[in-house]
């Protein structure tokens, strides 16, 4: 038995079962690459969802279902057609991969309960790169992790079984495509995952996800020449380093052959890189990039870089501006085969941040937008919060480079420059609980990940109408309150937490719940400055000039305060608490109302959940209510913390005479 769940691949049976009938018999014409994936599959999901077992027939004629191979077809390797009549559905492909992804788009609208004849679809991925990060660590935890321990290692052994399959089963179907299998910061051993010691279970991962069409990509320690092979440096301009990384490389590739390359995190918050020679990111990341450049290898080199010695004293230094500092000179020094990752936001994503000002800026650099479904600052997946609308606000936002085509969506799809090598990953919220995702409701974020990065203009409520008709209900009106839940959840964590784009109010290292000043008095660079008076950073023109890493027609918006996003007020302005709001309200009165509105709304979904008891699974309704009694008490808490700090900071009481502690 089987001590996990499927998720969205549940394959929940369907009662009327019209469809059935097509799904009886299917021609394949020509064994390929997921050929046996895509058998496996219809299996299941046929058996589940409407008890048949498919068979396969030899003659085109006979079949109910057809996947086809048809290289005239203008899908790319990835794309696919779909088309169903009253008896057939053909599925077809120029590649190989296609059909998989068609197979399961096919299965999961049938198992949506939608109507599948008549289908005639044509999709193809936007984002040439749909990738996982996980941050899995070798001893078995997970950094950020809130759904467990780790399915992918223990006690310092690589995990390859049924449990990684249906892994790789679930990101195909939601269509990633590429994983970084171990966190970024390698330490405590995962040094040694690129050396002979867990060869054949790296060999064995690799293969299950190659069955997927999902390629493997290692993080990688930049001072692993010394580390595992005591050499005396790690400077990526030595003759002696370069050469140890070919090899490395060529080892690696020779033997695993759906390896993609390496992701890298250097010179950030400790972890060893260029820098300690002299050499900046470029050099680093072309040394590796020209090691595993012969077998069709990929640098992906993270932007996450900053000073996290700050000298509070020290108004000029802004984190905020590190990763652009850091990265924008270097434009057009990378080789063709590094990508530069950038986290959605410049700071580390906080349930509020502008986006990232490289977006834009690298004309000449293949880039790939980082975003967190681990919720590390949005709930730890004990309070809800579907990231999705988020996501979409920073996929959709208008860089103003000048270039047509100048939304983020656009420039990691490749479009606004023409790269190829780039697109979009997500950090996993992934663990061993049989949910997967710990919250059940946090399985949207990983379902709706993938298909975001699929097709980012699919809307946030469309996504989250599949993912709940998969995973938990097609009965329409328990579907409709799970889905007002989900689109409300993180606005009303907005409401509860740091508020007006303030950021980092949270318990320092673990960072769930409230502590206004829990990174104040710490040199990490996330400080709010608040005084009796006024609080947050001036970031615009006339402080730290982060607003003015913007092109022209966001940074107006940003530097001046009457025009400036009201949830980003305190990111860019600093401004006293009797400040007056567009809305009128003082900038203190609005705190308080978001905070007592916030805990209410919490109520309220809570309340929308109890519902739905008897109407949808008893596991996930248990599971669920009792993430939402712990969400009561942390909203709770939020509001009071915060409450009761600004009106201490400030003296000024609630106007509607609410109790603030
Ligand atoms: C955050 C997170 C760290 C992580 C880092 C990163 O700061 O708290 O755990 O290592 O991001 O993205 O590298």
């Amino acid at each position: 038995m089987k001590n996990w769940e499927q998720a969205w691949l549940v394959y929940q049976p369907v009662k009327d079962g019209t469809e059935k009938e097509i799904f009886r018999t299917y021609y394949i014409e020509e064994k390929g690459r997921y050929t046996e994936s895509i058998e496996r599959e219809l299996a299941a999901a046929c058996q589940s969802l409407f008890g048949i077992t498919p068979e396969r027939v030899s003659d085109r004629k006979d079949a109910g279902l057809v996947l086809e191979k048809n290289p005239a077809l203008q899908t790319g390797e990835e794309g696919f057609r779909i088309r169903v009549s009253d008896s057939r559905a053909v599925i077809s492909s120029a590649g190989d991969k296609g059909l998989l992804y068609g197979t399961f788009r096919l299965l999961l609208k049938a198992a949506a309960g939608e109507k599948i004849r008549g289908l005639d679809l044509l999709e193809k991925p936007e984002n040439p790169f749909r990738m996982l990060n996980m941050w899995d660590n070798i001893d078995g935890t997970i950094e950020r992790g809130y759904a467990g321990y780790s399915f992918l290692y223990e006690k310092g052994e690589i995990c390859v079984n049924e449990r990684t399959r249906d892994f790789a089963r679930l990101l195909a179907s939601a269509g990633i495509n590429a994983i970084a299998i171990n966190n970024v910061n390698v330490r405590d051993g995962a040094e040694w995952l690129i050396t002979e010691r867990h060869r054949e279970n790296l060999k064995a991962l690799a293969e299950v996800f190659a069955e997927y069409g999902v390629s493997m990509y290692l993080c990688i320690d930049f001072a692993a020449p010394m580390t595992i092979d005591g050499l005396s440096l790690s400077d990526p301009l030595d003759t002696q380093v370069r050469q140890w990384w070919k090899d490395k490389a060529g080892e690696l590739f020779t033997e695993i052959s759906n390896l993609g390359g390496f992701l890298v995190k250097a010179d950030s918050e400790g972890r060893p890189g260029p820098f300690a020679y002299g050499r900046n990111h470029a050099d680093g990341a072309n040394m590796l990039a020209e090691a595993v450049a012969p077998y069709g290898g990929t640098i992906i080199w993270r932007c996450f870089v900053y000073n996290c010695q700050q000298d509070w004293r020290d108004e000029k230094t802004d984190r905020a501006r590190a990763g652009y500092d850091n990265f924008a000179p270097l434009d057009g020094q990378f080789a063709e085969n590094v990508i530069l990752q950038i986290k959605n936001g410049p700071i580390d994503f906080q349930v509020r941040e502008p986006v990232h000002p490289l977006f834009g800026r690298l004309s000449r650099t293949n880039q790939i937008l980082e975003v967190q479904a681990a919720q590390e600052y949005t709930g730890q997946q004990i309070d809800v919060c579907y990231l999705v609308p988020m996501w979409k606000e920073v996929l959709d936002f208008s860089t103003g480079c000048g270039k047509e085509g100048d939304t983020v969506a656009d420039i990691i799809a490749g479009k606004t420059f023409g790269q190829t090598r780039c697109g979009i990953a997500a950090v996993s919220n992934t663990g061993n609980d049989p949910n997967w995702t710990g919250h059940d409701l946090a399985g949207a974020n990983l379902y709706g990940f993938g298909r975001l990065a699929w097709n980012p203009a699919l809307s946030s409520e469309e996504i989250a109408r599949e993912w709940i008709a998969l995973q938990i209900t097609r009965d329409p009106e328990a579907l409709e309150v799970i889905l007002g839940i989900l689109l409300r959840s993180r606005e009303v964590y907005e409401k509860y937490t740091a508020p007006l784009g303030i950021g980092f109010m949270v318990n320092p290292s673990y960072h769930y719940g409230p502590n206004p000043e829990g990174y104040e008095y710490s040199p990490w660079g996330t400080y709010h400055r608040a005084d009796h008076l006024a609080i947050g950073v001036d970031r615009s023109d006339k402080g730290t000039g982060y607003s003015e890493l913007y092109f022209e027609k966001n940074a107006a918006i940003y530097r001046n305060k009457e025009t400036c996003p009201e949830n980003l007020l305190l990111f860019f302005h600093r401004l006293p608490y009797t400040y007056r709001l567009s809305s009128g309200k003082t900038l203190i009165q609005q705190v308080y109302d978001s905070h007592f509105e916030g805990y209410e709304d919490v109520e309220k979904m809570a309340e929308a959940w109890s519902s739905l008891e008897g109407k949808i699974p008893q596991k996930i309704y248990e599971r669920v209510k009792e993430r939402f009694d712990r969400q009561k008490k942390n909203s709770r808490e939020w509001r009071d913390v915060i409450n009761s700090f600004f009106y201490r900071r400030s003296m000024i009481p609630d106007e509607k005479g609410r109790k603030l502690y």
